[in-house]
């Protein structure tokens, strides 16, 4: 307590002389302890300060009126300080009691308030993720090939020049290896590089099991393009390889229409452009009608009505050779498809970096 406060000194030296001023004195302070009693005490600490200040035994006002007050009176004064004391401590008392257990019942209350389940208040939102658009694209293209007896297999993104080259009828110096841009590893030639397609995986199959085969690999593959809107160095294709003893060109172009119808609409058509794959003869382009326009052209298919599917053919029997299946016996065929490229097409999206940015305004819009 300061000296300011009035109980810490006597009555004496307060110059309080008459029972009309002890009664003045006391009430005073009744008082002040009505008005900081009523403030709100907005956490347990400030309330805890204010029961010592009023209550404390060392230097609370009351002990403090006691010592000072009290056993320093005048005899005259003593009865009436006494008497004025217990009026107070009574009403002190009582007003505390009062809030404390105001306090006590707000707490409880707030208490059952935070336990009580509110079941008209709308949940928690847990955000899932979503599979990838190009993993979606993947599954979809695997479905179709499900559907109507291919397998899924996978293979090595690292390989030797051998399955990703010779084996593919594809030979050392062969204009086609330059195509490829090979990224090749640690500078090591002829000992292993990055695939730069799917289709080792069809020597691979091929040399494991015995025909009839119906796969289709998923996967990365690399090339050493420089990138752009529409290149990595990284891209996904989708192979696929049927080979049986009695599978004909018809069988091709009908796994091509029903491809095409399938992942683009029912009135989808398609055609066959020539083309050259070392490991196809004869090799083809596919093309369908565009998705967009259906034909009529238009800007997706740069007004040709026409947009590109992938590359494909009949398995060269040149390649058998390589697996030790009998080319007078087997035939086949396969094709390539690249994933993104298809993917983007499909969705209408224009830039391969938006791909692989991982921006989720990009990807929420493929849920
Ligand atoms: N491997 C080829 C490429 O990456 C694509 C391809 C074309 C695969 C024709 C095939 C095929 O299986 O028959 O460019």
């Amino acid at each position: 307590m300061t000296t300011s406060d009035p109980t810490a000194q006597t009555l004496e030296q307060l110059g309080v002389k008459t029972l009309e001023a002890v009664g003045e004195k006391f009430a005073e302070l009744r008082q002040r302890f009505d008005d900081q009693s009523s403030l709100h005490f907005s956490n347990r600490e400030n309330w805890q300060v204010f029961l010592v200040k009023w209550t404390g035994r060392k230097s609370g006002v009351l002990s403090q009126i006691t010592n000072n007050w009290l056993k320093m009176a005048s005899p005259e004064l003593k009865p009436v300080v006494g008497q004025e004391l217990n009026k107070l401590k009574a009403h002190v008392e009582s007003i505390i009691a009062e809030r404390q257990r105001a306090i006590e019942a707000a707490s409880e209350q707030s208490a059952a308030a935070r336990d009580k389940i509110d079941l008209s208040l709308p949940g928690i939102e847990r955000s899932f993720g979503t599979r990838h658009l190009i993993r979606q694209t993947f599954e979809e293209l695997q479905q179709i090939f499900i559907a109507i007896g291919f397998s899924v297999v996978q293979g090595p993104e690292i390989e030797t020049p051998y399955y990703n080259f010779e084996a593919l009828n594809i030979p050392e110096h062969h204009p086609a290896r330059d195509n490829m841009d090979t990224f090749y590893i640690e500078g090591v030639r002829n000992s292993h590089l990055l695939r730069t397609h799917t289709s080792p995986m069809q020597i691979r199959t091929m040399e494991k099991e015995k025909p009839p085969v119906r796969i289709v690999v998923p996967g990365k593959v690399y090339r050493r393009d420089n990138p752009d809107a529409t290149h990595g160095y990284m891209f996904h294709q989708i192979e696929g390889l049927a080979v049986d003893t009695d599978i004909t060109f018809c069988d091709f172009k009908g796994t091509v229409e029903y491809f095409a119808r399938e992942f683009l609409g029912p009135k989808t058509k398609t055609r066959l452009r020539p083309s050259y794959f070392p490991f196809t003869e004869p090799s083809a382009e596919v093309d369908a009608t565009c998705h967009v326009c259906g034909g009529k052209g238009c800007r997706v298919c740069k007004f040709s009505g026409w947009i590109e599917l992938f590359g494909a053919g009949m398995v060269n029997p040149a390649v058998y050779g390589f697996v030790k299946y009998d080319p007078e016996r087997l035939s086949g065929f396969a094709f390539g498809m690249g994933v993104d490229r298809l993917a983007m097409m499909k969705y209408g999206v224009t830039e391969v970096p938006l791909l692989f940015q991982n921006d989720l305004r990009f990807l929420r819009q493929f849920p």
